[in-house]
């Protein structure tokens, strides 16, 4: 091994990273990026790579846009910080706000701005359990999430997420959060079960969980339209209306989280409107500002928002709130992005690239190594197995999803490998369709040495 570069042995002295073995990370060190413009990131060496993943499904309208930099810029040297606490308030959260109420799915009343998804999911779960006080409903406070969905990390949003790496030797989930089945039909189908059936299934399990729990101690359900960190998951057909029918039947508050979904990326400007649902209240982050600065938030509609007055009325105070939430350079920006989205019809061009890009996904499906391609929008991933036939996964400790990652970053793609050795992509909207095919390109030269390699070291034996 080449001993580490300079700025990246100072990395391992100093930083401690999110999802890396943190002792073999010692050894291997950190790809380090200096620049990026476009659809591209550069190495500290110069060399570019396709951004496939947009940075962690977020850069939206890529790198280097001197709109949203301009944007910063002026919010800066006009008014660089001021809070909404104790009544105090600034242009840029006010005008985002109303432009979030216009574009929004469902009526939306008001808006709570938070730093992060995990801070806006954290707020959901509290804006929850106040409103149930508010209805005098105590005991109505459990929340329902799903197997490998992902809402994020902080405490309450850890306890959400699905995945068993956010929970082990972390002493999660808290007691209280619960989880029913995830919608992956490749995994969880029974053999022969149609979609339809299968959503039936699992409408079927939501309601004997709330049933069993008892309707009046389950407060919300949350979901991801198309589930991201989780694999890339996408529900089969009817799953939502099902769904939304057993949380109506227990009066279960129904959250969107359009973290990942949001602004675009299936093609409609929010995730439930492609999958059909309508939800209570909806999540929003990254693309909301294309990640050019950090703003995420929380959009509830009038029934939350009357029962938010009478319980902080009671108390004296609506106790819950965060520095930087709403930050007026990170609104100012925000506001630039869904002009630019606007103006530049973003979330339609999503939808024209759609089928291009399902397209070439689709196609790997016959890859030897490719269990499964899907996706919708511009999301997508493979499910690399052992065992097309069986649908064998490969040992974790094999490492082939890494392995395979490794073989984009030698191609020049940036994707990202998950659990269960399944690799995502989720491009900035606004490659073009000669990038998207480039972009596959690499991505199967990726998977022919990946699928080499397996062959060549016996990778696929158990
Ligand atoms: C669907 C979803 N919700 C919430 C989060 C958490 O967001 P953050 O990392 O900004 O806390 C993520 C992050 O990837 C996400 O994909």
């Amino acid at each position: 091994m080449s001993p580490l570069s300079n700025l990246a042995a100072r990395d391992v002295e100093t930083l401690v990273h999110p999802y890396i073995d943190l002792a073999s990370f010692r050894d291997s060190g950190p790809l380090i990026f200096e620049r990026a413009k476009g659809i591209y990131v550069y190495d500290t060496d110069g060399k570019p790579y396709i951004e496939g993943m947009a940075g962690l499904w977020c850069t939206a309208l890529g790198y280097g846009n001197a709109e949203l930099v301009e944007a910063a810029a002026a919010q800066m040297r006009k008014l660089s910080f001021a809070h909404l606490f104790t009544g105090r308030s600034h242009d840029p959260a006010i005008e985002l706000a109303e432009k979030l109420k216009e574009i929004a799915p469902v009526p939306i009343s008001k808006v709570f701005f938070c730093g992060s998804g995990s801070e806006a999911n954290d707020t959901q779960v509290k804006l929850v359990w106040y409103f149930n006080n508010a209805l005098d409903r105590p005991n109505k406070k459990k929340i329902v999430s799903r197997v490998k969905a992902y809402h994020g990390v902080t405490v309450a949003a850890a306890s959400l997420t699905g995945l068993p790496g956010n929970h082990r030797d972390f002493d999660l989930p808290l007691p209280g959060f619960l989880h029913t089945g995830c919608p992956h039909h490749y995994r969880f189908a029974h053999e022969g079960e149609s979609e339809e059936d299968f959503a039936t299934r699992l409408a079927a399990e939501l309601d004997a969980l709330i049933v069993n729990e008892g309707p009046d101690t389950v407060a919300a359900f949350i979901a991801e339209p198309v589930m991201g960190a989780g694999g890339v998951i996408v529900p089969p057909r009817t799953y939502f209306e099902k769904i939304m029918a057993v949380c109506a039947k227990h009066d279960v508050f129904m959250i969107s989280d359009e973290v990942i979904c949001g602004f675009g990326r299936l093609g409609t400007a929010f995730g439930c409107q492609k999958l059909g649902f309508v939800p209570h209240s909806i999540s929003v982050a990254k693309a909301l500002s294309s990640a050019y600065l950090p703003i995420a938030g929380v959009m509830i509609r009038e029934a939350l928002y009357q029962a938010l007055l009478v319980e902080s009325k009671k108390i004296g105070t609506f106790g819950h709130g965060f520095t930087y939430g709403g930050h007026p350079v990170s609104a100012a920006v925000a506001l630039k992005a869904i002009e630019i989205y606007a103006r530049e019809r973003i979330f339609e061009r999503a939808a024209k690239l759609a089928p291009q890009f399902q397209s070439r996904l689709k196609a790997l499906n016959g890859h030897p190594l490719v269990g499964e391609a899907r996706g919708l929008g511009l999301i997508g991933a493979v499910e690399l197995v052992a065992d097309k036939s069986t649908k064998r996964s490969f040992l974790p400790q094999r490492g082939v999803g890494p392995r395979a990652l490794q073989f984009g970053e030698g191609e020049g793609l940036i994707v990202r490998a998950v659990a269960g050795d399944v690799l995502t992509l989720c491009p900035p909207l606004i490659i073009s369709e000669a990038e998207l095919d480039e972009l596959f390109d690499r991505l199967t030269r990726a998977l022919d040495k990946t699928h080499d390699w397996v062959v060549r070291e016996r990778i696929a034996e158990a």
